[in-house]
């Protein structure tokens, strides 16, 4: 990841109902960050047209936030689809299985366009109650986070979505080609809304982060591109 520009590591999540602020959002980032992330809710507002319209408004790069989880067979369905509609990433659940979690590599790797594919670990919305009590895994949120991320990189995806707390142990576990996507990110002095564990972007990109999903710290700025700019210095004074 050492050849990215600081920029480049910034992903912007558009978190709208509607295309319009999303691609106005683009259009006026483009060339200050590495991609956008689109997610369920703009896709089912949007329709399958705003992966187009992102690229036509500058988005050199779009994240797919899809979270596919099904059987092998639907996965790799849905990943080759998706890979066909250019994006540059997708993500699936690990908890799917290593059969499911093969089969979406073998589907991001059998067209023209490969994607970056990319494991969800465990959501950061369950904590170490609800990993106990509702799906009756064992042990700490960190041990499961990591060995599902093992469990992605022996399946052959590049990388997985982890919060900052997990980032180190991903890290040592899973070398340091191994991507990682980190959401929860604030820049000191930015609210921290409904986020409860966050850190900065540079002691983020310090842990080891590959790219840093930011969201409301630029989407609600009241001029976005001079905050993205901001964050931008702020990873080029850590690297
Ligand atoms: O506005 P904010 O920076 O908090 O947005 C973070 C983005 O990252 C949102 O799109 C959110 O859904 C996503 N995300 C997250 N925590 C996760 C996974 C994804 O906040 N564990």
């Amino acid at each position: 990841m050492s050849n990215l520009l600081p920029h480049e590591r910034i992903l912007v999540a558009l978190d709208y109902d509607n295309a319009d602020d999303a691609v106005r959002l683009s259009h006026l980032l483009a060339g200050k960050i590495g991609g956008v992330k689109v997610g369920l809710e703009l896709v089912n507002s949007a329709g399958f047209d705003i992966f187009s319209r992102l690229a036509d408004a500058g988005a050199a790069r779009i994240f797919y936030d899809a979270k596919f989880h099904d059987i092998p067979n639907t996965v790799a369905g849905a990943v080759k689809a998706a890979a066909k509609r250019g994006v540059w990433m997708v993500n699936v659940h690990a908890g799917g299985g290593s059969a499911m979690l093969k089969a979406a590599t073998d589907a991001a790797h059998s067209g023209d366009h490969v994607p970056l594919l990319i494991g969800v670990t465990i959501l950061t919305s369950l904590d170490e109650a609800a990993l106990h009590t509702d799906l009756r895994v064992p042990g700490t949120v960190a041990d499961q986070v990591t060995h599902l991320a093992a469990l992605c990189q022996s399946a052959g995806l590049d990388g997985v979505v982890a919060s900052p707390l997990e980032l180190a142990a991903i890290r040592r576990t899973c070398g340091p080609d191994f991507v990682t996507v980190i959401p929860g990110i604030r820049p000191a002095g930015v609210a921290t809304h409904d986020q409860a564990r966050v850190a900065t972007p540079g002691a983020t990109i310090l842990a080891g982060a590959s790219y840093l999903v930011i969201g409301r710290a630029i989407t609600g700025a009241s001029d976005p591109a001079a905050a993205a700019d901001a964050i931008s210095q702020e990873i080029r004074s850590v690297l």
